[in-house]
């Protein structure tokens, strides 16, 4: 008699005929969902994360041997319950990270410059060099050659699924001969201005609305949640990328480009492979030149390190490839009338200027507000005190430059002397904060000046609440910045932990006391509270962004999550931390990312006794959870602390450094009880003995590299 199984249990996809496929398919599909409403909906699992895991590779591998039996429920398409927005969502299998950009020639060369430096070689590598399309990202995954789901960018870890609506896009295959078993493309999607032109003229025909710009038509009409709408808009893509694949394309960018052409897909014909920083900037001004006759938007060049091998050991920063850049385009620009200065205090206490401007278009959207930066940049001087705009001041009533930095935030860039009015003075730089009266001061080279209010300056306080719920860390429902300044002046909410009190102070019934000014009721003050309660468990990565440290931004946050893990783990290390000495401060500044600078923002938080017991009362309403190292599956050095010394000769400290932290170890500066590896190559010194007389297991660079290999 046949051994009985669970159904849990995974069978082999080549042991199974294709009727007996169906079923299982049929059968993993209702398992998953399943498991899926009881881990998200009921908080109540029914089976394990290991069982989870095993039916899901299951899935795919059944769907790799019967393509054509590739459900329109399965649970390949989609992780978790689809959200509010109607689209459901998909995990990226490999991240979809974004581009460093370089602004000028400098930067080019730098960019060059810094990937030499991480190989250790004089030579320019070979550089494809191609345009940076205007529009919006898309992931396009085949399994056996069939067009299986597409998802939109997202989050970069998560997107939407867009699958049905992709299927409808024509430059985009259906169907694959001769591809990977599991390949996923990667590229742009983009309207062309004629037919941006086109679908705005039906739309203002129908009486219904219309887009501001193609990326805007493309991104609107690619997130519908009726496929018929979107075939009916004419969508264009160009590959230039790949995310998961079972086999290489290539071994070089230049031939997976040639690769994804031949499997049928649009590349783009301005695609130059360069040998030479002079020719890649030529390639620069070859392609700004036939800007204007593209017929589509681009807004820079991108250059990609052609061999995949270099690309490998390149790696990644945090968010972006070490091996490529965008090199932009020069923002667009439009001349205004300055009418006011108005000054803002940052949650941190920064004095900003902001400029408020006569309306003007720049690159197709109205600006009126545009940043000033400092006191330094309205008065003509940089940080390091030489002249800009050669050293011409800015005064109210002048007519000025704007522009959109990195095509979001405005910016003033120039002044025109010309029209300056007669009665226009000098901008007199406020002393005392406009919204507590402290004063102003400005630390020895800070080109930033603050309001020395602290927890006083009602303005820092409300900054840092909007900061607390922004949607990259909090993110309430229903509690934005307009709702967090109206409880603010009500004397609702003081500080972070007060929202987590709301409900007990106040209950829906006493919540409709604002009912009259904001039109709060029974329902949306019910919905509100749910929104908060939902929040009492939140990732350490967001709670760490959340408290507002001073130059600690979200992917220094993730850094600092990935690397304690824990709540208890990151506060007590902060806490036990001391300036520039000890197992702590060298394991902070070990982490990517983290220089003194931030290192010293985040002990001294932890130090203030009133910044501490403000956090420990919001502490105490909440469930942190824990942030787990990435992904390192098969790594022999995950979560080992590891020690270089002495001369690499294979590698540069930096490629060894960021080959190490790939595979989820710790890189440290020195040898301690916690080291677990040092790898010690020609002159070692101290360091060595240290670690013999500490037992530590000691290797050269050649056992070191065949352990991460
Ligand atoms: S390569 C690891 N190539 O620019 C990132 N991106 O700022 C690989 N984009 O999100 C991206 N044209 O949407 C690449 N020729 C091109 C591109 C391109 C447009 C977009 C893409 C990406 C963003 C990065």
């Amino acid at each position: 008699m046949a051994p009985s199984r669970n159904p849990e249990d995974t069978l082999n996809p080549t042991d199974l005929s294709e009727a007996d496929a169906r079923a299982r398919l049929e059968q993993i599909a209702a398992l998953m969902a399943e498991a899926d409403v009881a881990y998200h909906q009921k908080d109540d699992p029914k089976i394990s994360d290991a069982q989870y895991d095993a039916l899901k590779a299951e899935n795919l591998a059944l769907e790799a041997a019967f393509p054509q039996l590739i459900r329109d429920d399965s649970p390949s398409k989609s992780v978790g319950a689809a959200p509010a927005s109607g689209f459901a969502r998909i995990t990226h299998a490999v991240p979809m990270l974004s581009l460093a950009n370089a602004f000028n020639r400098e930067d080019v060369q730098g960019f060059l410059d810094t990937i030499m430096r991480f190989l250790g070689t004089d030579a320019v590598p070979a550089i494809v060099a191609e345009p940076k399309i205007d529009g919006l990202s898309l992931s396009i995954t085949y399994i056996s050659g069939k067009l299986s789901f597409a998802a939109t960018r997202g989050d970069g870890q998560t997107g939407e699924d867009v699958t049905a609506n992709v299927r409808t896009i024509k430059d985009i295959p259906n169907q694959i001969d001769n591809a990977p078993l599991t390949m996923e493309i990667r590229g742009e999607v983009f309207m062309t201005h004629e037919n941006f032109e086109k679908l705005n003229a039906s739309q203002a025909a129908k009486d219904a609305k219309t887009f501001a710009n193609p990326r805007n038509g493309a991104a609107g009409s690619l997130r519908q949640l009726d496929p018929s709408i979107t075939a009916q808009r004419p969508l264009s893509f160009f590959a230039y990328a790949w995310g998961d694949l079972s086999e290489p394309l290539a071994d070089t960018q230049s031939g997976a480009i040639a690769r994804m052409s031949e499997m049928g897909f649009k590349t783009n014909p301005l695609t130059k492979l360069c040998q030479s920083v002079d020719e890649i900037l030529d390639h620069y001004d070859a392609i700004a030149t036939a800007r204007p006759d593209l017929g589509y938007d681009i807004d820079g060049v991108v250059y990609k390190v052609n061999d995949l091998g270099l690309q490998r050991r390149l790696g990644f920063r945090s968010s972006t490839p070490r091996w490529a850049i965008a090199h932009k385009f020069a923002a667009e620009t439009a001349i205004t009338e300055l009418i006011d200065i108005e000054i803002q205090v940052g949650r941190t206490g920064a004095i900003s200027p902001v400029a408020r401007l006569k309306p003007v278009t720049v690159g197709g959207v109205v600006v009126s507000n545009a940043t000033l930066h400092n006191q330094d940049y309205i008065e003509g001087r940089d940080s390091k005190g030489a002249q800009i705009r050669g050293g011409r001041d800015i005064r109210i009533g002048d007519w000025v430059t704007v522009y959109r930095a990195g095509d979001v935030i405005p910016k003033v860039a120039d002044v025109h002397l010309d029209r300056r009015p007669k009665s226009a003075k000098p901008f007199v730089f406020p002393t005392l904060c406009p919204e507590c009266g402290s004063e102003v001061v400005r630390e020895a080279g800070d080109s930033v000046a603050r309001c020395s209010g602290g927890v006083i300056c009602p303005a820092q306080q409300v900054e840092k609440l909007k900061h607390f719920v922004a949607r990259q860390a909090f993110d309430i429902e229903g509690l934005g910045a307009k709702q967090i300044e109206a409880f603010y002046t009500d004397g609702w909410v003081k500080e972070p932990a007060d929202i987590f009190t709301l409900e007990a102070r106040f209950g829906a019934g006493q919540i409709k006391q604002l009912q009259n000014k904001d039109g709060w009721g029974e329902r949306s003050a019910t919905n509100l509270f749910a929104a908060i309660n939902e929040k009492r468990n939140i990732e350490l990565n967001r709670l760490i962004f959340a408290l507002g440290i001073r130059h600690v931004g979200e992917t220094s946050a993730m850094m600092l999550a990935r690397q304690y893990s824990t709540w208890d783990a990151f506060q007590s290390a902060m806490i036990n931390a001391t300036e520039k000495t000890g197992e702590d401060w060298d394991q902070l500044l070990g982490i990517d990312g983290v220089g003194e600078v931030m290192a010293h923002a985040l002990i001294d938080t932890f130090h203030e006794t009133d910044v501490r017991d403000a956090i420990a009362r919001l502490i105490a309403h909440l469930d942190v959870i824990p942030v787990e190292a990435p992904r390192t599956e098969g790594s022999k050095v995950a979560g080992k602390t590891v020690v270089f010394t002495g001369t690499l000769e294979k590698m540069t400290r930096a490629e060894a450094k960021a080959t190490a932290e790939a595979q989820g170890a710790k890189v440290s500066g020195s040898v301690s009880a916690k080291t677990d590896i040092l790898v010690a190559g020609p002159g070692a010194g101290s360091k060595l003995k240290k670690a013999e007389a500490l037992k530590v297991e000691v290797m050269d660079e050649d056992a070191w590299l065949a352990l991460i290999s």
